[in-house]
C-alpha cells in the first residue's frame, strides 16, 4: 500500500467499518427510538462514492472491510457494491464481510457468497417470536431465521451477534449458545452501549458479561481460545458443543489498546472511535477537485485525532448517552 495508516498510539488501522445507510427495517429498543429521524437521502454517499472511498482506503492499507448500517441490505444497490469490492479480494483486500439483521438475507445470500464474501455476522437476540417482536418492534423472526438458513446454504460462515439484556434474553442465553452451535454458527455476546437516546433506560437492561460467563460456566466447559476475527471479540471454545463463543466487553474490559479500526458513516464522515466525537469529512474530500489527494490527507488527519480509548459508562453517575446512535456508524 502507498502509506500505512498508523495512529498517534502506534496502532495500525487495517479494518474499515463502512456504514452504507442509517436506515433499518427493525427498531431494536436498545438501538433506536420507534420514530428515528433518518438522514436525508441526498446526503448519503452514492454507490460510486462508496466504491471510490473504499478503494482509496485499501490503497492506504485497509485489508478488511465490513459493510454495516443501519441495515446494509435495505439499500437496493448493496449487492452491486459487494460485487465491486469483491473484485479487490486478493488484490489489497483480505476480507469483505457485512453485519446484518438478517431480514433480507434469504433474497441476497447467494449473491453475497458469489461476490467472494466468506463469513457474515447476523444479529439475533432471541429465538422467541414474542420477545423478538418486543425487542425489535417488528414481527420478523421468521424472516431472520430463513435468512440465516439461506446464508448457510449459500456456503457463508455465520456468526450470531447477541446483545445480552438483563431480564429480557438473559435466561435464554445458554439456549441461544446451544442453538447457534448446533446449527454450526459461532456466536458473540455484546454488552449494551450508551449510544444515542432511546425511549427506555438502557441501564435497566445492562448485563455485564462476566456475570453471564459465570452462569454459562455452570452449564458448559469454556476453554480459552486464541481464535481472533480482527474485531474486539475475545473467544472461548465451548467443550460440549465444539463451537466458539465470543465476548465483546466495552464496559467491563476495555479492548482499545489493540484497536485496528475506523468507521465511516453513510454520509462519509469518518469517526476515529465508536465512543468519541473525533471525525473527518471524507465526502468533502471525495467531492473536491483532487479526491485522491484530499482523501489521503483526510485519512492522515484521522490518524492524528484517533483517541486512545472510549469512555463508555453505564449506570450510576453515567453522563448522557453519547449522542450518536449505533445505526449512524454501524458499531
Ligand atoms: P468480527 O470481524 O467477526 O470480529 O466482527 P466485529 O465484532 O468486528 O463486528 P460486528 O459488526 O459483528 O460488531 C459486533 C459488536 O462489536 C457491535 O456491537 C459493534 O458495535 C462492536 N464493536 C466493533 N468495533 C468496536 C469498537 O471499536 N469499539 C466498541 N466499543 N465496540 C465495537
Ligand atoms: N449497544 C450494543 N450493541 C448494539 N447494537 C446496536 N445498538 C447497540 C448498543 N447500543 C448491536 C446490534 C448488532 C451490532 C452491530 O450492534 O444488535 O448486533
Ligand atoms: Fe436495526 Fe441493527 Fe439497530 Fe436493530 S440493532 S434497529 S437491526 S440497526
Amino acid at each position: 500500500c502507498s502509506k500505512p495508516l498508523v495512529d498517534a498510539f502506534n496502532r495500525r488501522v487495517t479494518y474499515l467499518r463502512l456504514s452504507v445507510t442509517d436506515r433499518c427495517d427493525l427498531r431494536c429498543t436498545y438501538c433506536m427510538p420507534e420514530r428515528m429521524e433518518f438522514l436525508p437521502k441526498k446526503d448519503v454517499l452514492s454507490l460510486e462514492e462508496l466504491h471510490k472511498l473504499a478503494l482509496g482506503m485499501i490503497d492506504r492499507g485497509i485489508s478488511k472491510i465490513r459493510l454495516t448500517g443501519g441495515e446494509p441490505l435495505v439499500r437496493r444497490d448493496m449487492v452491486d457494491l459487494i460485487a465491486a469490492l469483491g473484485r479487490k479480494l486478493g488484490d489489497g483486500l483480505d476480507e469483505l464481510t457485512l453485519t446484518t439483521n438478517g431480514t433480507r438475507l434469504a433474497e441476497f445470500a447467494g449473491q453475497i457468497a458469489a461476490a467472494g464474501v466468506k463469513r457474515i455476522n447476523v444479529s439475533l437476540d432471541t429465538l422467541d417470536a414474542g420477545l423478538f417482536r418486543e425487542l425489535s418492534r417488528r414481527d420478523k423472526l421468521g424472516a431472520v431465521l430463513q435468512g440465516i438458513a439461506a446464508a448457510k446454504d449459500a456456503g457463508l460462515k455465520v456468526k450470531i451477534n447477541t446483545v445480552a439484556l438483563k431480564g429480557l434474553n438473559e435466561a435464554e442465553i445458554p439456549f441461544l449458545v446451544e442453538w447457534a452451535h448446533a446449527q454450526g454458527h459461532d456466536m458473540t455476546l455484546i454488552e449494551v452501549m450508551p449510544l444515542g437516546e432511546v425511549e427506555g433506560d438502557r441501564v435497566d437492561h445492562y448485563l455485564p458479561l462476566p456475570a453471564v460467563r459465570d452462569v454459562l460456566e455452570q452449564r458448559f466447559t469454556l476453554e480459552d481460545s486464541d481464535h481472533r476475527t480482527g474485531g474486539p471479540s475475545r473467544y472461548v471454545r465451548v467443550a460440549e458443543t465444539g463451537g466458539l463463543l465470543g465476548f465483546i466487553t466495552p464496559l467491563t474490559s476495555n479492548f482499545c489498546a489493540s484497536c485496528n479500526r475506523v468507521r465511516v458513516t453513510a454520509t462519509g464522515e469518518l469517526y476515529a472511535c465508536l465512543g468519541g466525537a473525533e471525525k473527518v469529512d471524507l465526502r468533502a474530500a471525495l467531492r473536491s477537485d483532487d479526491p485522491d489527494g484530499n482523501l489521503s490527507a483526510a485519512l492522515d488527519e484521522a490518524m492524528r485525532i484517533k483517541p486512545e480509548r472510549h469512555h463508555f459508562r453505564i449506570g450510576a453517575g453515567e453522563g448522557p448517552a453519547q449522542p450518536r446512535h449505533m445505526s449512524m456508524t454501524g458499531g
